[in-house]
Formats: C-alpha cells, sequence, structure tokens
C-alpha cells in the first residue's frame, strides 16, 4: 500500500471510482482540464493509495492561501475500514500545514451514507453550527 499525489495520468481510474461511489456527485469541474488545472494550481496536495498497482483510495485537496478545502475523500468498498481515510486526512493536513495552511473545511452532503457519520467521528473536526453555506447557483 503506497500513498502518493494525484497526477493528471490519474484522472480516468479517479472517475470511474467517484461514478461508482454513492454520496459522490460528479460536476462539470471533475472533468480532465478543469481536474488539471486544479492540480496544477494545488501541487502535491491531492493524494491517492495505491495497493498493488490498484487504486483504493483518495482525496482532493487545495487551498485559498487561507484556508484548506477537502473534496472527494474516497475509499473503494473492499479498502474500507483499515484507516486509509485517516491516514489521508492526516497527510493531507500536514501539507497544507507546511505550506501555512492550519485550518481547513470540508462541505458534506447531507444525504450521503457514510459521509456526516464519519466526519461527526473525526477527532480534531467540528461540526459547524454557526455557518449557513450559500453557494452561486450552477450555470
Ligand atoms: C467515509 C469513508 C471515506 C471512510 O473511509 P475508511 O478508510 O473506511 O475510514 P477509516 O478506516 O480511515 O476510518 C477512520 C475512523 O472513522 C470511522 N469511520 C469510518 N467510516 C465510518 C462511517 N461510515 N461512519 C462512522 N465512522 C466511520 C472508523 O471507525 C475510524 O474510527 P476509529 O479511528 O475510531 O476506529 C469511506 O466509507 C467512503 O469512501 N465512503 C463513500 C464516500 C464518502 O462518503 N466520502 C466522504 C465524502 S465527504
Amino acid at each position: 500500500m503506497s500513498i502518493r499525489p494525484v497526477l493528471p495520468t490519474d484522472h480516468a481510474a479517479l472517475l470511474k471510482l467517484w461514478q461508482r461511489t454513492p454520496g459522490i456527485c460528479i460536476r462539470p469541474e471533475d472533468a480532465y482540464a478543469p481536474f488539471c488545472r486544479y492540480l496544477s494550481r494545488n501541487p502535491g496536495l491531492s493524494l491517492l493509495v495505491e495497493d498493488q498497482g490498484q487504486l483504493a483510495a483518495c482525496l482532493l485537496a487545495g487551498h485559498d492561501g487561507r484556508r484548506g478545502y477537502l473534496q472527494h475523500l474516497v475509499v473503494d468498498a473492499p479498502w474500507r475500514g483499515r484507516g486509509l481515510a485517516r491516514q489521508l486526512l492526516d497527510q493531507v493536513l500536514a501539507r497544507l500545514a507546511e505550506q501555512g495552511v492550519n485550518k481547513a473545511h470540508v462541505f458534506v452532503l447531507r444525504e450521503g451514507p457514510d459521509a456526516l457519520a464519519f466526519w461527526q467521528g473525526q477527532p480534531g473536526w467540528a461540526e459547524r453550527e454557526d455557518i449557513q453555506v450559500f453557494s452561486t447557483r450552477s450555470v
């Protein structure tokens, strides 16, 4: 099992993983060109786990110079419950901290089957009750 930064050439395998994972929404920004733009804006921050050449897990991460933002945390079903999500989180947060970013946010869909329970149980993370998120409407 090894953890390494996500590369543009990982796009096809990642997209397949996201598409088959309940609770993960595919957006126009998950297409190849915006995916590559995101990686080059945030070098070395998005990570994946490989097990004997097979994609097992991933986490996309970026920052705006002030806060980190995490997206698409997925551990493929056969590899769940082995601490991979925790390892990815720890490594991504350490990499953000190396760049002076000491706080991160994740937006979690309420209807995701695993997501809310997972995040509610993570030490060092707190659900925000003082913030309501507003977003521009999709075009
Ligand atoms: C949520 C998900 C990433 C967890 O991955 P995982 O590798 O199985 O998680 P880990 O083994 O690292 O678990 C870390 C801790 O979280 C807990 N945990 C894991 N999944 C959980 C769940 N669904 N509900 C509650 N707690 C959970 C584990 O018990 C463990 O706690 P412990 O350290 O006290 O034992 C995985 O189930 C998944 O990919 N789900 C589908 C996609 C998804 O919903 N992603 C989140 C998008 S925001």
